[in-house]
C-alpha cells in the first residue's frame, strides 16, 4: 500500500469533552453532566460545562487547524443535543450547530470525521439502564438515522462509536466512568455486545441509505503482547484478546462474533444471555468499511498470579504514582515492563505498540483501510516567560509513534490518516484540566488560544509529507 497520496492529517475531539454549553441550544442533559455535578468520584471535581467553549469558538480552532496544515477534523456529535431525552423530540438547533460545524470545517478544507457517539449518554437513557438495556440498540439506530438524514449529504467520513471496549471497561470494571460499576464481568461483556450491535445496525442503515461516504468504528487499539516467562503464554493471549480486542474487531470486520467466545464466557460463568441467535444477521449486514485505532498503548500481560480481581488507575496524575492495569483472578495480570517509560498517569509510552497494532489488523483482516482516529500525550504544562509550552516531551512521543505509523505503511500497511489528540487543550475525562493533550494551549481563565511548541512541528511534519509524497505522485 505504502504512502497515499491524500493523506488525512487531522486532529481529534469528543463533544462532552470541547463544547462547554451544557446547558445551551435546547441541548438535554447528559450522564456526565450529572456525574460532574456532584458525584463524590469526579475526583478533581471539575466538568465539561464550559471546558474550551468550543461551542462557540469553533471557528477560532478550525482557523487554528487550517493554518497548521491539517485536511481533517474529528469531532463527534452529542446525541442530547439533537435528541435532548434520548429519544422522540429533535432539536432544531442542535442540528443547526452541526450542520455550521461542518460547514466551517468544508470551507477551511478540512474533511469532517464525525464520531455518533463518545462516551456521553443521554441522561434519560442513563437512568433506563443505558448500554445494559437491549432497547438501547434501536434508540442509537434512530438517532444516527437523524444524523445520516440530516448531515449525509456533506460528511463523508462517519465512525460509530468511540472505543466501545473502553467506554465499558471505566463504566463496568474501573468504575471511574458513570454509571460507576466496579469489576462487574457480566455487564462489561453485555454493554459491550450492545455497542456493537447497535454499530452494526447503524453501519448497515448507513449502506442501505445509499449516501456518499464510508463508516467505520474507533476501537482503542489494545494489542496484547505477552510478557517473556510467561508460562501459559497461549491461554493469556487467547483470554487476554477475548477480553481487550476480539468482540470490537472480529465482529465489527469480519461480521461474525469471535469463535469461542461465548462458550467462553459461559464456562467462566459470565451470563452471555445477551448474544441472540437472531443478532448473527445483523453483524454479517454491519461489516464496517474502515478501522479507526485510537494508538495509546498495548495491553503488556502475564500469567495470573494470586489475589482478587483488581483494577489500577490513576486519575489523580503525580498525586499517585499506580501504574495502569489490571488483575483477573484466573485470567491474567497485567505485567510491568521496567524499561518502558510511562506518563504520570501511569500508562505506557510504547511507540512499538504502533507497528505491531498495524501488523496484527493487517495479518488477521487483511486490507481494511484504517484511521489513526488518535494519538496524543497528555501532560501537566504551564507556559513559558514569552507564553508559549515548550512541549518537547510530546513532540517526542508523538514523533516517535509517527515513525512507527510509517514503517507499518512502508510494509505494506493501509493508513489513510492520523489524527493528534487533540487539537487545543480540553477536558481529560474524570482527570479534569491540569493533564493537557492539546497542540494549542488553552488559558481556561480568558479562553486565549496560544499555539504550543508542537503545533509547530505538526505543521512542519505535515508539509514534510506532502512534499515527500503528494507532490511526487505516490500512491492513491
Ligand atoms: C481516548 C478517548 O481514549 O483517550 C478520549 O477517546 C480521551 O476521549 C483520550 O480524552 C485521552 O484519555 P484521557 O483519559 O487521558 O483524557
Amino acid at each position: 500500500m505504502g504512502f497515499p497520496k491524500k493523506f488525512l492529517w487531522g486532529s481529534a475531539t469528543a463533544a462532552y469533552q470541547c463544547e462547554g454549553a451544557w446547558n445551551e441550544g435546547g441541548k438535554g442533559l447528559g450522564e456526565w453532566d450529572e456525574f460532574s455535578h456532584g458525584n463524590p468520584l469526579n475526583l478533581n471535581n471539575e466538568s465539561g460545562d464550559v471546558s474550551c467553549d468550543f461551542y462557540h469558538r469553533y471557528e477560532e480552532d478550525l482557523n487554528l487547524a487550517q493554518q497548521e496544515g491539517q485536511n481533517s477534523f474529528r469531532f463527534s456529535i452529542a446525541w442530547d443535543r439533537i435528541l435532548p431525552d434520548g429519544r422522540g423530540r429533535v432539536n432544531q438547533a442542535g442540528i443547526d450547530f452541526y450542520n455550521r460545524l461542518i460547514d466551517a470545517c468544508l470551507v477551511r478544507g478540512l474533511e469532517p470525521n464525525v464520531t455518533l457517539f463518545h462516551y456521553d449518554l443521554p441522561a434519560a437513557l442513563a437512568h433506563e439502564g443505558g448500554w445494559a438495556r437491549r432497547g438501547i440498540v434501536d434508540d442509537f439506530v434512530a438517532y444516527a438515522k437523524i444524523c445520516f438524514e440530516a448531515f449525509g449529504d456533506k460528511v463523508r467520513l462517519w465512525a460509530t462509536i468511540n472505543e466501545p471496549k473502553y467506554y465499558s471497561y471505566c463504566t463496568n470494571m474501573v468504575g471511574n466512568y458513570p454509571p460507576n460499576h466496579r469489576c462487574d464481568f457480566d455487564r462489561y461483556y453485555c454493554v459491550l455486545y450492545h455497542e456493537i450491535l447497535a454499530s452494526a445496525k447503524a453501519v448497515s442503515l448507513y449502506h442501505e441509505m445509499g449516501l456518499p461516504g464510508s463508516i467505520g468504528i474507533v476501537h482503542d487499539s489494545s494489542n496484547v503482547d505477552v510478557a517473556e516467562g510467561t508460562k501459559n503464554p497461549e491461554r493469556v493471549r487467547t483470554i487476554a484478546d477475548f477480553f481487550y480486542n476480539r468482540l470490537v474487531l472480529d465482529t465489527s470486520i469480519t461480521g461474525t462474533l469471535p469463535a469461542g467466545l461465548v462458550p467462553f464466557l459461559r464456562d467462566e460463568g459470565i451470563d452471555s444471555s445477551f448474544a441472540k441467535d437472531e443478532d448473527a444477521a445483523v453483524f454479517e449486514q454491519g461489516k464496517i468499511d474502515w478501522l479507526g485505532m485510537n494508538v495509546y498503548n498495548r495491553m503488556y500481560v502475564t500469567d495470573y498470579t494470586s489475589g482478587e480481581t483488581e483494577v489500577f488507575h490513576n486519575n489523580v496524575g503525580a498525586r499517585a504514582k499506580t501504574k495502569e492495569g489490571i488483575r483477573i483472578k484466573d485470567w491474567f495480570e497485567t505485567a510491568v515492563d521496567p524499561t518502558t517509560k510511562r506518563n504520570l498517569w501511569g500508562r505506557e509510552i510504547y511507540p512499538q505498540c504502533m507497528l505491531e497494532t498495524l501488523q496484527e489488523i493487517r495479518e488477521r483482516y487483511g486490507d481494511i483501510p484504517v484511521y489513526i482516529t488518535e494519538n496524543g500525550h497528555g501532560e501537566y504544562e504551564t507556559p513559558n516567560e514569552d507564553g508559549v509550552v515548550e512541549d518537547d516531551d510530546r513532540i517526542d512521543m508523538m514523533q516517535g509513534y509517527i515513525d512507527k505509523m510509517f514503517e507499518a505503511m512502508e510494509s505494506g500497511c493501509k493508513v489513510l490518516g492520523y489524527y493528534a489528540w487533540s487539537p487545543m487543550d480540553l477536558y481529560s475525562w474524570v482527570n479534569g484540566y491540569e493533564k493537557r493533550y492539546g497542540l494549542v494551549y488553552v488559558d481556561f481563565a480568558t479562553q486565549k488560544r496560544t499555539p504550543k511548541k508542537s503545533y509547530w512541528w505538526y505543521k512542519d511534519l505535515i508539509e514534510a509529507y506532502r512534499k515527500q509524497h503528494e507532490m511526487q505522485g505516490a500512491e492513491s
